[in-house]
């Protein structure tokens, strides 16, 4: 019996210590996280990257051995570029605000504007609550120096930026580009997982321009070649530029095989007069000569009027519901097609840290129910489905965060949170182990949650 208590009296004191040692760890990380962080992220346009300012010593080892390995494994950045002209910074920022609600991964903004927009941007993006989650650079509408003047006659500045893109974000290896009317309803990440998919010789990802070739444009329209059956529409495209650079592409302009940087301007002086949608002609040209190249992902990727104004032709969004929304031809401003303008607005609406159901989703139910006499309204349920989803996923993980570190540090309940403690979960992922390993992890665990 008194062997028996000894034993006992043992592991107590062991798992006492475990829990002391693990809470000390949790403090030290929790006060190394850069919450304060405001000056360390990229804000200026001459210091892409938005590193991290360097922790200050003398915290003990193991929170330098952390600091090291923050310094060595930083979370993989997504990056969202975006090319904004005119009247589009409030649809901008609304697109930008959907990114953020719902993503995991921190993302950093590469946002192209014209000069005048800039600082409405940086006033804007600087009141995101959401250190160390979000990073923005800005930059001016640019062209590769030695063909700018060329460029800029032949085309409007703003729709070529993206074709660019792989040239100027020279740093860069992969890049999320949307136009800027584009509603995320699901995670950037879950997009982003698709560069994780391409083959070997898929350099991008876009979906195609229709899924219904009777009303299709490019095959019954388009005066140039064009990928596949309806085309490729190129509102969201993902793209691998470490890829797209080293690339050497067939065309049908000469015999060899060119690099992204030599074909742009043949291309565009052969077809300049035969192309209607500007750059995304080219693209359309160029994957039509390099159709290996390309990682089609389906229609909910990229969901325009087009398939639900003449009765609903996108199959996948019926199943799973629309994952991103492309509100193109200006419908999140008219009242040509209410359904889009509802989620577009609901967005708008919503501000950070609210309560997810009662200030978006059920709004925006009951604008949506409001629109079923149109061809869109009739589906207006694919409009919500994905993003009540996303929502309860968002919840789940956030409570899942809050049981166990909510009375270690008194954390509030807001969406803020949610990349900290993923952070912290990954990043003491070592030590909670060593907790469970001492016993009492899931008891404190559940004790306090
Ligand atoms: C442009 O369109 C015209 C008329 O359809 C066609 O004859 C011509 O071959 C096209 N040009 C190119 C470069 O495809
Ligand atoms: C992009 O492609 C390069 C070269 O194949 C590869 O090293 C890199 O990991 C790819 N990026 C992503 C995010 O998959
Ligand atoms: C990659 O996938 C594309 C599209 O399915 C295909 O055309 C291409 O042949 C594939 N490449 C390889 C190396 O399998
Ligand atoms: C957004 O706010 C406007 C103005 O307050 C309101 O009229 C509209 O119904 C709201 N829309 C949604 C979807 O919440």
């Amino acid at each position: 019996m008194r062997r028996f208590a000894r034993v006992a009296l043992l592991c107590l004191g062991c798992a006492v210590c475990s829990l002391l040692y693990g809470l000390s760890q949790l403090a030290l990380s929790l006060e190394q996280e850069p919450g304060g962080g405001r000056d360390t992220q990229a804000r200026d346009p001459a210091a892409p990257g938005g590193r991290r300012r360097a922790g200050s010593a003398g915290r003990g080892e193991a929170g330098t051995e952390r600091y090291e390995y923050m310094k060595t494994h930083p979370p993989e950045k997504m990056h969202l570029a975006v090319v904004a002209c005119g009247e589009r910074l409030e649809e901008t920022v609304t697109m930008l605000r959907s990114a953020i609600i719902f993503s995991i991964k921190p993302l950093h903004f590469h946002i192209f504007a014209e000069d005048q927009l800039h600082e409405s941007f940086k006033d804007t993006l600087d009141e995101f609550p959401y250190e160390g989650k979000v990073y923005y650079t800005l930059y001016p509408i640019t062209f590769p120096s030695e063909s700018a003047a060329e460029w800029k006659k032949l085309f409007k500045p703003c729709a070529s930026q993206r074709l660019f893109l792989p040239l100027i974000l020279k740093n860069v290896d992969s890049l999320l580009y949307v136009d800027t009317d584009i509603l995320f309803l699901r995670p950037v990440d879950d997009i982003w997982s698709f560069l994780g998919k391409f083959n070997s010789t898929q350099i991008a990802a876009m979906a195609p321009e229709h899924e219904e070739p009777r009303i299709g444009w490019y095959n019954r329209f388009a005066r140039h070649p064009y990928y596949g059956v309806t085309g490729i529409n190129s509102g969201v495209m993902l793209m691998n530029m470490t890829r797209i650079r080293r690339k050497y592409f067939k065309n049908d302009m000469t015999p060899v095989r060119l690099q992204w940087r030599e074909i742009l301007m043949p291309l565009l002086k052969k077809y300049k007069l035969n192309i209607t949608w500007g750059d995304q002609d080219l693209l359309n040209i160029m994957f039509f000569h390099n159709p290996e190249s390309l990682y089609v992902f389906p229609c909910q990727w990229n969901y325009r009027p087009d398939h639900c104004i003449y009765g609903s032709n996108c199959k996948a969004a019926e199943e799973e519901g629309i994952f991103i929304l492309h509100g193109n031809r200006g419908v999140y401003h008219d009242d040509k097609q209410p359904t889009f303008r509802a989620v577009y607005e609901a967005i708008k609406n919503y501000s950070f840290g609210d309560d997810l159901v009662h200030s978006l989703l059920q709004p925006l139910e009951q604008e949506l129910q409001k629109t079923m006499h149109t061809y869109c309204g009739r589906v207006y349920k694919v409009f919500i489905k994905q993003l009540t989803k996303s929502i309860r996923d968002l919840y789940a993980r956030r409570s899942k965060g809050r049981l166990m570190f909510d009375d270690v540090q008194g954390f509030e309940s807001s969406v803020l949170n949610q990349y900290f403690l993923y952070k912290v979960t990954v990043f003491l992922h070592p030590t909670l182990y060593g907790l469970k390993i001492g016993g009492v992890h899931l008891g404190i665990v559940e004790n306090t949650g």
